[in-house]
């Protein structure tokens, strides 16, 4: 049998995972909030429209943070649009999605939404169509105590105490022809900078993301960057990095090495941030928020062809169905995010709900876990504490990623994919250690042999994978379960090492007891 072997060593760190690591996405599409976590008159609403069912799945997933209100749908947001009495709130048509937003949902409600469900809010603002003044006028709304003309505002509405909103996005993909108002990083990076200005004199306690690039393939990667924080530097905490990966190619081998990309693209980017840092001898460091990431591509169309005709509201749009090895590669980002745990201080799961989600629902019907639902609640549940460094000798394998761009056909070459991919967490107050493992061999079993250094009588806790035959199997709501975590069997542990085999085109989750 093949085998990898996988050293790690209790004193080698890569950093803590940061709370806001286990973040995602509700963004105004689809039917990500209507129809999705707000439904008012469905059987399972509460009295403000909150789907009680969602509601139990989202603290099951147990995201950590939620970005808000978009995504593209940002770029066009009047956020006054959102606030006050419903009766009073106007219609818009959204250009982002080619919708109507009855905005029904903003701001107060999703706030509420946030603190039932436990969950820190991240708020973007609108540096699209709008500017400085609108971004500094929303933070003063949400978050001055009162005695001001917008902070009174809020408490007329209902919300006496502030909202306290710590972490704010600078508008998002403003590189995207996609994007309403795009802009070019020198632009940008004015704007960014001017309105970073105003959001910390309103409020010192907030911290921002300043926008990236909106993915690894765009032409202006790198300088983008570069651009952007050379101006915004001195202004704000994170730069946004965004991932969406796919199977255009059909080649499930090269689909499940994709994950590898993300990691050389966060490498990058601490790059780009350092050099930035270096010009200006600067010791700061800015961290990295994955805001978007996860597979999308079946339901990806560009544009007006993405729309529905006649402007719906919350039209049933990228409602991608994941599939088991949609969940593998997802697995194999989770791994990615947590191996660069000392950088990528935040990142969400695009999205929560319907639109792109691990979790669907039916309007007036159920809600069930998609596929991708299973590796995003074990990282988050179980991968709090220290990510060690996963030393892994595992046979490889060559890939050719494809990743098209517009019309140009894009393939990079992975010449050496490790077919086992790890991230090891150790948690010194639970007294754990977890091992989240991938194996992309599609045929072949693996074992894994662990040498854990500094461990010297683990136990086994709990030993999870998840696998099916059928790599296209999902479930769905009469079959909710047909692809969900099952016990992994034969897991040897002596000592310090541990033996498992890794079923062919398998997720395991192995969790230790390290009394010591
Ligand atoms: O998550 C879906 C969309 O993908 C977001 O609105 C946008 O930021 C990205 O292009």
């Amino acid at each position: 049998m093949l085998k990898a072997e996988v050293l790690i060593d209790r004193d080698f760190a890569v950093g803590a995972t940061d709370p806001r690591l286990f973040g995602a996405f509700v963004e105004h599409l689809g039917r990500c909030v209507y129809g999705g976590l707000f439904e008012p008159g469905h059987p399972e609403a509460d009295e403000r429209g909150f789907r009680r069912d969602v509601m139990a799945l989202v603290k099951e997933l147990a995201p950590t943070i939620m970005r808000y209100p978009g995504g593209n749908f940002v770029s066009g947001y009047n956020w006054e649009d959102g606030v006050g009495p419903v009766e009073n709130r106007p219609r818009r048509l959204d250009l982002a999605w080619f919708s109507t937003e009855p905005n029904t949902f903003g701001t107060n409600e999703f706030i509420d939404w946030c603190r039932e469900a436990g969950i820190e809010p991240m708020l973007a603002v609108n540096l699209g169509t709008r500017d400085g003044d609108a971004a500094r006028h929303y933070l003063e709304y949400c978050n001055h105590p009162g005695g001001t003309a917008l902070s009174d505002l809020r408490r007329s509405h209902g919300w006496e105490k502030p909202h306290d909103v710590k972490f704010w996005c600078l508008g998002n993909e403003m590189d995207g022809p996609w994007q309403m108002e795009r802009k070019t990083a020198t632009e940008y990076g004015r704007l960014a900078t001017e309105t970073a200005k105003m959001m910390k004199w309103t409020d010192k306690t907030i911290e921002l993301a300043v926008c990236g690039s909106s993915a690894r393939n765009m032409p202006t990667f790198g300088e983008w960057e570069y651009t952007v924080l050379d101006h915004t530097f001195d202004h704000v905490e994170f730069i946004s990095l965004h991932t969406y990966f796919n199977n255009y190619a059909h080649d499930t081998a090269a689909f499940l090495a994709s994950p590898d990309l993300m990691d050389s693209f966060i490498d990058e980017v601490v790059a780009i941030a350092d050099a930035v840092a270096a010009k200006r001898r600067s010791s700061k460091r800015i961290m990295l928020s994955f805001d978007e990431w996860n597979v999308w591509y079946r339901t990806r169309a560009k544009g007006e062809g993405r729309a529905k005709p006649g402007w719906p509201e919350a039209p049933q749009i990228l409602e991608e169905i994941y599939t088991m090895e949609d969940a593998l590669t997802f697995g194999g980002a989770c791994i990615s995010l947590l191996n660069h745990a000392d950088r990528v201080k935040s990142a969400c799961l695009a999205q929560l709900v319907n639109a792109i989600a691990p979790i669907m629902t039916e309007t007036g019907g159920p809600a069930w876990r998609q596929t991708i639902f299973h590796p995003f609640a074990q990282m988050s549940n179980l991968g709090r504490g220290t990510v060690l460094r996963s030393q892994v000798s595992s046979p490889t394998y060559s890939a050719r990623y494809y990743d098209p761009r517009g019309a140009e056909e894009l393939y990079y070459p992975m010449p050496e994919v490790p077919y086992v991919k790890v991230a090891s967490v150790h948690n010194d107050e639970d007294k754990t250690l977890t091992l989240f493992v991938l194996n992309r061999h599609l045929e072949e079993s693996i074992t894994l042999d662990l040498d854990a250094r500094g461990f010297n009588d683990m136990t086994l806790d709990q030993a999870l994978e998840l696998r099916h035959d059928d790599l296209q199997a999902i479930n769905t709501k009469n079959a909710p379960d047909a692809v969900t975590p099952a016990p992994l069997d034969g897991v040897e542990v002596r000592g310090g090492r541990l033996q498992a085999t890794l079923a062919p085109a398998s997720w395991n989750v192995i969790r230790l007891k390290t009394p010591g």
